[in-house]
């Protein structure tokens, strides 16, 4: 049966103003699985008027209170796990087992967030003057914009939801339009789970205009992105004033090292560049090869992706799902294109099998140079590309050769190389003897570089995201005291 999805907006499911509707397909099928709400900049209207009601009760909730319903969140998730990750992988694409471990990731997400209710740590310092107290409080926002990827359909919208609604804050979640029906669900369970009407609404629908008001809209405060860097940087110039996080994307790199253990190092490179079909911001899309390993590495890699079955992510044995639409193969294929004309060899895949559902081979392009557009530019396919360096220094050369600095890692046994690319890599996260992939949910998340603009996600740096620091001075000397000058 089709999903007919609704806006969710002051505690009802309502139909968009627009009276239209766009379906989310099944990249395997490229049948559809439902209908949902084209909306309007009006329907965002309405879902910030809900918002803004909302928001005076539920800031003033006591934070421990507020993390009940996010324990209570985390508590469904886990009884619907099963349930939920069969749509990820019907709705997004991604193999089941992987879209569990994106359930999982929110469930751990929701219990992490839950625990922030009872710290929400400001600080207290000395002052410089008798008799005068000072210390930092934690406020919220007020009513935030979030915009989120289809990648991870129900665990990034829990990286932004939970923190936002533990600090406080009343949330507008604009879905990816690939899995709207992945977000419908998330949604259903903040309802069960006792969230207020009005606390958080949801508008589906595309980036112009349902994003773009979003983005513009003076009475949201705060706003966090993920996506591609070319929205995040007409975000960054429509968006005005706000609070904003933003995660845009990466080109991560793995060194491998002379002295690496070359199997452990393959496991590392197959699993970060085909897993989630290299869907991924941290996808590994960059192998850096010492010379001296490099032609039997390529050999071993090269040998390993040939075996790697394409399907549908819902029968066991397959191993790399389909991308995301068809779009997506398009612009995989673009890429593959140009990686030729660049002088790259093409050492496997390179093409998008005939049939239903949008699916692509597992690529491998060896003798590639740093300055490439394929070593550059983010392809969100299942394409590697392998640079061959003549020692660490140069490995280091290329791995920060690029404009993004999300995720990275190296395979080395020599502890002073590791240490020594901790401090050089610049990137928000280095592996060592581990793929780019795998962030655990209690860790910041997040770049440098073109990859974003300093916040990061998860942890306890995402509190950081969705409040504000307050300042306090209790003055109890009973007279003027003047800082600086007393
Ligand atoms: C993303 O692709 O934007 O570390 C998030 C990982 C996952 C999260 C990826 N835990 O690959």
């Amino acid at each position: 049966m089709l999903a007919a999805g609704r806006n969710f907006i002051g505690g009802r499911w309502v139909a968009s103003g627009s009276k239209r509707t766009f379906a989310s397909l099944n990249p395997a099928t490229g049948k559809p699985i439902g209908h949902f709400q084209l909306s309007t900049e009006h329907d965002v209207d309405l879902a910030v008027d809900a918002a803004e009601k909302a928001y005076g009760a539920w800031s003033s909730t006591p934070a421990p209170k507020r993390a009940m319903a996010l324990l209570k969140a985390a508590g469904i998730l886990r009884s619907e796990k099963e349930r939920m990750a069969r749509l990820v992988t019907v709705e997004m694409g991604k193999v089941l087992k992987e879209a569990r471990g994106d359930v999982q990731e929110a469930i751990d997400t929701f219990e992490y967030f839950a625990g922030e209710g009872r710290r929400l740590l400001g600080c207290t310092t000395p002052s410089e003057l008798k008799d005068k107290f000072a210390m930092t409080v934690r406020r919220p926002v007020g009513v935030f914009g979030l915009i989120t990827p289809w990648n991870f359909p129900v665990a990034i919208p829990a990286w932004k939801v939970a923190p936002a609604l533990v600090c406080g804050n009343a949330i507008i979640l604009k879905p990816a339009s690939d899995t709207p029906l992945c977000a419908t669900e998330f949604v259903r369970v903040l309802e069960r789970a006792g969230v207020p009407p009005g606390v958080v609404n949801m508008v589906t629908g595309p980036a112009d205009p349902v994003g773009s008001k979003i983005v513009r809209d003076k009475r949201i405060r705060g706003l966090s992105f993920t996506g591609s860097r070319e929205t995040g940087e007409w975000i960054l110039r429509n968006a005005g004033i706000k609070k904003m996080g933003m995660e845009l994307g990466g080109k991560n790199g793995i060194i491998v090292m002379n002295d690496a253990d070359l199997g452990l190092a393959l496991d590392g490179v197959i699993w970060g560049a085909f897993g989630t079909t290299g869907q991924r911001c941290t996808a590994a899309s960059r192998v850096i090869l010492h010379e001296k390993i490099a032609a039997k590495f390529t050999a071993m890699l090269v040998e390993r992706t040939k075996k790697l079955k394409l399907g549908n992510g819902l029968l066991a044995g397959t191993d790399v799902g389909p991308l995301i639409n068809k779009a997506a193969v398009e612009k995989t294929k673009r890429y593959v294109d140009i990686g030729i004309a660049e002088g790259a060899r093409l050492l496997c895949g390179g093409k998008a099998p005939v049939g239903a559902g949008s699916f692509f081979q597992p690529t491998v392009f060896g003798d590639a140079a740093s300055d490439m557009r394929i070593c550059q530019e983010e392809i969100f396919g299942p394409v590697v590309s392998l640079i061959t360096v003549g020692n660490f220094d140069e490995a280091i050369g290329v791995m920060n050769g690029i404009e993004y600095g999300l995720s990275s890692s190296v395979y080395t046994k020599d502890v002073n190389l590791a240490f020594r690319a901790i401090e050089r890599i610049e990137a928000g996260i280095t592996y060592i003897n581990a793929s780019t992939i795998g962030a655990e949910v209690h860790l910041p998340f997040g770049g440098v570089k073109g990859t974003g603009i300093g916040t990061r996600e998860a942890g306890i740096e995402g509190i950081n995201e969705f409040s504000e620091t307050k300042t306090v001075y209790i003055d109890y000397s009973g007279k003027l005291q003047k800082a600086q000058i007393d």
